[in-house]
């Protein structure tokens, strides 16, 4: 029999890359989304991914009448959680809701759980929990912190879940820290959120590749890095949802939880990623030096060793992967229906 996953926010970026990747391994698996940041053609695509019936819940991870129903429906055996907002400005703007969503959002999905009697949860936590990190490349065991709402709400669940573990050992809680997700699945299905102005690097990068930005504004190249502008640990987001895979396999051999970084321990300066997307996509890349972005930290990337030690965990996707599969993916969204 099969292990049943539960991925709330499967619909979303991570969460769907992470349902091929579980079906790949053999799980069961049913998606819960109330679809507010994801696309409701993503079913249908994990259909023609994985050609597995894609079960998917409507529902949103705050109201505990739906998990309830669904924990008494499913046979669920563990927990993915990734439904949250994930946009650090957004959070600045609008510190409450995050709060609200992303606190409130965790507690009601595992007091349901606890109810239920499901106590196998793993967790899409962010290396923004290390705030201003001065060790390089960054451990678990460096200080933890936050410079904005978005990283303070990820903090807090991290603390709501080592106390409710220490409390009841029957939990055992995977705590992911995700450096820069960036890429696509190979098969160019399914992908980033094309829509909007992008936040991050990579996917205004893909945008102006395409032609759909005109430049992009480089935020800042007086850091103290090799070319002055920002660093950071991209990884591919197939590798990351093989992560995911191997944190529930390590929840299952070993009945405790973990906190491991998942990053290449590689960083890479936006000169760089730059460079290296015009070559994967053979386009060229305006850009324009523009003032730093505030809150934005010189450089960030980890330090691997626990993944790989606890997990198994080992990035197979480089660089050129990432820009390759991201080019893919944004010349067939530009097709897909929306
Ligand atoms: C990367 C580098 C920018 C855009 C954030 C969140 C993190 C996670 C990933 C959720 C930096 C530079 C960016 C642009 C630029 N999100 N840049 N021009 O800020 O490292 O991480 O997203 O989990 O929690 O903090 O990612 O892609 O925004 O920036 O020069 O238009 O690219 O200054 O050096 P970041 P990013």
């Amino acid at each position: 029999m099969s292990q049943r996953v539960l991925l709330t926010g499967g619909a979303g970026y991570i969460g769907s890359h992470t349902y091929v990747a579980l079906i790949d391994a053999g799980y069961e698996v049913l998606i819960l989304d109330n679809f507010g940041n994801a696309s409701r053609q993503v079913p249908s695509r994990l259909k023609a991914v994985t050609g597995a019936d894609v079960q998917v819940i409507e529902a949103d991870v705050l109201d505990r009448a739906a998990l309830d129903r669904i924990f008494a429906e499913h046979a669920i055996d563990a927990v993915i959680h990734f439904a949250a907002y994930k946009s650090v400005g957004e959070s600045v703007r609008n510190p409450l809701a995050y709060m609200q969503n992303n606190v409130g959002g965790l507690v009601t999905l595992m007091q349901a759980m606890d109810a239920a009697d499901i106590r196998r949860l793993v967790f899409s936590s962010s290396a923004t929990v290390y705030g201003e990190a001065e060790q390089l490349p960054t451990p678990e065991t460096a200080p933890l912190g936050y410079g904005n709402p978005y990283g303070h709400s990820k903090l807090i669940c991290e603390q709501i879940i080592e106390e409710t573990a220490a409390a009841d050992p029957r939990w055992a809680v995977g705590v992911l820290r995700y450096f820069n997700p960036v890429g696509a699945h190979p098969s160019g299905l399914i992908g980033e959120d094309p829509s909007g102005v992008p936040d991050n690097l990579m996917p205004y990068v893909a945008k102006v590749a395409a032609g759909d930005l005109p430049m992009l504004s480089v935020f800042g190249d007086d850091y103290p890095t090799p070319d002055g502008t920002g660093v950071r640990d991209y990884i591919h987001v197939s590798d990351l949802a093989q992560g995911h895979v191997l944190s529930l396999k390590a929840l299952e051999r070993d009945g405790t939880g973990h906190v491991v970084n998942l990053g290449t321990g590689r960083g890479y300066s936006v000169l760089e990623l730059i460079a290296a997307y015009a070559r994967a996509s053979n386009q060229h890349i305006p850009y324009k030096i523009a003032p730093r972005r505030p809150g934005d930290a010189a450089s960030s990337y980890a330090d691997p060793s626990l993944a790989r030690t606890v997990l198994g965990f080992e990035p197979k996707y480089d660089l050129h992967d990432m820009c390759r599969t991201s080019w893919m993916w944004m010349q067939n969204a530009q097709t897909l229906p929306d």
